[in-house]
């Protein structure tokens, strides 16, 4: 019987949206024990094979180290993409940890692109899979044009509300119980333009910047043709998962935007989740939703601070790092086991995992040979 899909029933309230069935081209015989292994640490979701057939429960795989995450304001969280790299966080090189790739014996399943006991990718979204920055530059522009043309404001005057605004966004802290995001983000825009024009608080002028910025962002948000195929490719090896911080309502507009859905067998968002990355909860969850171990899994993204601290804080098997940011990263920083600067090269590294691993494993384990380490 060849495994074609994983049906997950999921607890009260949550959005279905949330994992996606997952379908699988046949015959790719490395796949065929993803269905046997365990399903992971379901405490109130039954998981079930098309045919019926019950996967057996686990529990929990705990004994980790303690989370490593602070509340941060959501950019420096990675929500909105703008990550830190680079900067101060006195985090006395917590996570410098070079971890050699887990030797699994016997399970080898070369030809594959995935490495050998790589089960699954996590990718971030902002700035990783799609250009989250650019598209909100193009957005800027847009606003700029508008408040020149249509409300006569000048140039000068028009960039200084948006700097502003993007400022404000940096500092974004969004309670979602308390308030929604669209009314947060008009704020921004409304004090932005009181505090450089001065005067009467213009509630509907806000709105419209508002609401022309938010959609010519997302209308620039694409997942590139390149990138799509890179995916598709991948997953017929291994199974993805979209794993990005931020806004419910922000982060699920952008999905939709760029219409990555059917790209991964399923998406976590943070601000749905009781803590986001880097925290390793967040990232058990994601194991558990696949029902890979977190040994198993590969994190790929653009913020040290989120992706690379959160993978190693979850004990994955490897974090790639999309240096994009061009700088040289603060020596408190995370340290990935791999770097790349396009997310297009992520299966020649896979490829190279699995390369290592079975040079080791020809050689009765050699000394390491661990990417950037
Ligand atoms: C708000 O801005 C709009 C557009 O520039 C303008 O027509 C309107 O008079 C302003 N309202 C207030 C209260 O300033
Ligand atoms: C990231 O890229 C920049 C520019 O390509 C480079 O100077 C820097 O050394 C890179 N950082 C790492 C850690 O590879
Ligand atoms: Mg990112």
């Amino acid at each position: 019987m060849l495994w074609k899909g994983l049906w997950l029933s999921l607890p009260a309230g949550v959005s279905p949206e949330r994992c996606c069935a997952a379908s699988r081209p046949e015959g790719i015989s490395c796949l065929l024990h993803l269905f046997l292994l365990p399903a992971g640490r379901f405490s109130q979701t039954s998981t079930f094979l098309k045919s019926g057939k019950k996967i057996k429960k686990v529990s929990g795989a705990g004994g980790r180290s303690p989370p490593l995450m602070r509340l941060r304001p959501a950019a420096a969280r990675g929500g909105e993409g703008r990550g830190r790299e680079g900067k101060k966080k006195g985090r006395g090189g917590k996570g410098r940890v070079c971890r050699e790739p887990r030797v699994r014996a016997g399970r080898v399943c070369s030809g594959a692109m995935g490495a050998p006991g790589v089960k699954a990718v996590f990718f971030d979204l902002d700035n990783t899979l799609v250009d989250t920055a650019a598209a909100g530059r193009r957005a800027i522009e847009e606003v700029v044009k508008a408040l020149r043309c249509r409300h006569r404001c000048g140039e000068g005057q028009a960039r200084a509300i948006c700097e502003k605004v993007q400022a404000k966004l940096l500092k974004e802290c969004h309670d979602p119980a308390r308030t929604c995001i669209t009314e947060l983000r008009i704020s921004h825009w409304e004090e932005a333009i009181r505090e450089t024009i001065g005067g009467e608080a213009n509630r509907s002028l806000a709105a419209e910047c508002y609401f022309l910025w938010k959609s010519t962002r997302l209308r620039h948000l694409t997942l590139a043709e390149e990138t799509r195929g890179m995916l598709t490719e991948l997953r017929k090896a291994v199974r993805l998962l979209l794993l990005t911080n931020g806004d419910r309502q922000t982060q699920r507009e952008k999905i939709e935007a760029c219409a990555c859905q059917p790209y991964f067998d399923a998406i976590v968002v943070g601000g749905e989740q009781k803590e986001e990355k880097p925290a390793p909860s967040i990232f058990h969850y994601c194991c558990d939703l696949l029902g890979v171990q977190p040994t198993e899994c590969v994190m790929v993204g653009d913020s040290l601070d989120t992706d690379i601290q959160g993978g190693l804080n979850a004990g994955l098997k490897a974090t790639v790092w999309l240096n994009k940011t061009m700088a040289t990263p603060a020596d408190s920083s995370p340290v990935p086991h791999y770097v790349i600067s396009s997310v297009l090269d992520l299966p020649a590294v896979l490829q190279k995992m699995e390369h290592n691993i079975n040079a080791k494993l020809g050689n009765e384990r050699t000394v390491s040979s661990n990417g950037a380490c």
